[in-house]
């Protein structure tokens, strides 16, 4: 029974290998386009709600909130600044204490690259200050 067990760990082990050494083969082109779909994801589970599927600020709850969530395509705020609000939350800046803090949910990876996607959705209209 153990020794299936240790057979079967070792094909694991050894399929993760394979699938390691293969994956340049993989459609991803470098890290900073991972970065932006590995952010989509953390954006589809935790911010969607609010700031909706398009990060246009009318999520499903968006209507509860005064002031609404924020526009996220139209944002001219830079990437250090979302970094904040997004660590410690809108009252910590005094902003709505209803953008929540990220800091303790989210890994530093999950936070930059949810900042990545931001950066990708973008309107590149908007005017940086
Ligand atoms: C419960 C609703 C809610 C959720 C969930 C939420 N936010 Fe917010 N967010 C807000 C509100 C409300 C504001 C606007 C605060 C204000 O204007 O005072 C805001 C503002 C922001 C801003 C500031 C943008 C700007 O231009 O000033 C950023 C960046 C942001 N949110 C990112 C996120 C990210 C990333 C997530 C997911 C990890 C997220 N939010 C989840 C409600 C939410």
């Amino acid at each position: 029974m153990s020794r299936g067990h240790g057979m079967t760990l070792c094909a694991l082990l050894l399929a993760s290998t394979v699938t390691l050494a293969a994956a340049p083969e993989y459609p991803v082109k470098d890290s900073v386009e991972a970065s932006i779909i590995r952010g989509g994801v953390v954006f589809q589970h935790y911010c969607i709600l609010c700031h909706g599927a398009k990060g246009d600020g009318t999520g499903r709850a968006a209507k509860l909130y005064d002031p609404k969530p924020a526009n996220l395509v139209m944002s001219n705020k830079n990437d250090q600044y979302k970094e904040l609000i997004i660590r410690m939350g809108g009252k910590a800046m005094g902003r709505s204490e209803f953008m929540p803090s990220w800091g303790n949910e989210l890994t530093n990876e999950q936070i930059a690259d949810v900042i990545s996607h931001l950066r990708s959705i973008r309107s590149p209209a908007v005017v940086m200050p």
